[in-house]
């Protein structure tokens, strides 16, 4: 019971990695907190939830409205006084050559993957000043570390998320709170799904195709399982990572060894 008792702040639990790292940190004894901008998956998030339900909080959270994000973080402030760990995990990928790519679907990416990571954490950041304890945990990527075909815009968020975390780690480590970042590669998740879908798509090929492609990014040739990202999410945010701030976990598969 790793993180017992400890108030968690989780965003984008519907799905993939944010469901599995809600999963294990309930098992692990959290008071958690989980969120999501899909309320239906959000609430099958909780219904998987076996050990440790009791201390589990959910609640429909669009990561890209401030006004709703510092009020969901103030109310669980208010409500025990203290913050442990903020998970920033909500995302969205978008695919594309850069001259077709939607406007629309470049604000999108902007939006969630920084503006939301920004608004979770500027809604947290007073609170961890304050109480002088905690970590934050941002999710960036492989796309933060290597260029990926088809993925410019999607890079550029992942690659903004991670100057962002070590920054952070800065200004909080006077205040004793640890900022870091983990960097998945391929995750069998719906995101990853949908992107490999579009891409096959775009190319005029198989799911399998581009599925094959990449697998053999990583050395150790197969996606992971979202649970494997969730280990550790948890790890860092334990006092086994005590001395670890400004980092980012690669949890890659090997994909940015090459
Ligand atoms: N799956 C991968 O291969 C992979 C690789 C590297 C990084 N990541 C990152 O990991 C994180 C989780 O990804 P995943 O693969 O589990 O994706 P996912 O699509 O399965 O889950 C992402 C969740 O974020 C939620 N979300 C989207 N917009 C939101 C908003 N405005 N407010 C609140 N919630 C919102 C979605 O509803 C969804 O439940 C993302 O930040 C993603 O970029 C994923």
């Amino acid at each position: 019971m790793r993180v017992k008792d400890k108030v968690v702040v989780l965003t984008g639990a519907a799905s993939g990695i944010g469901r599995a790292t809600a999963i294990l940190f309930a098992k692990e004894g959290a008071i958690l907190y989980i969120s999501d901008i899909d309320e239906e998956g959000l609430k099958q998030t909780y219904d998987l939830i076996e050990d440790g339900k009791n201390k589990v909080s959910f609640t429909k959270l669009d990561v890209t409205n401030l006004a709703d994000v510092k009020k969901a973080i103030d109310d669980i402030y208010e409500k025990h006084g203290r913050i442990d760990v903020l998970i920033a995990n909500a995302g969205v990928v978008r695919v594309g050559q850069v001259e077709d790519f939607p406007e629309e679907d470049y604000d999108l990416l902007i939006n969630v993957n920084l503006k939301g990571t920004f608004f979770t954490c500027k809604a947290a950041v007073p609170y961890f000043k304050k109480q002088r304890f905690g970590t934050i945990i941002t999710l960036a990527s492989v796309a933060a570390h290597i260029g990926q075909n088809n993925h410019a815009n999607y890079c550029s968020t992942k690659a903004g998320v991670l100057g962002f975390t070590k920054a952070l780690a800065l200004d909080m480590a006077p205040y004793g709170v640890r900022v870091n970042s983990v960097s998945p590669g391929a995750t069998d998740t719906p995101m990853l799904r949908s992107d490999v879908t579009k891409e096959a798509k775009q190319r005029g090929i198989s799911f399998e195709e581009v599925r094959k492609e990449f697998e053999e990014q990583g050395v150790m040739g197969r996606w992971a399982e979202p649970e494997e990202i969730a280990t550790g999410i948890l790890f860092l945010a334990t006092d086994d990572a005590s001395y670890m701030t400004g980092a980012d976990l690669r949890l890659d598969g090997g994909w940015t060894t090459r």
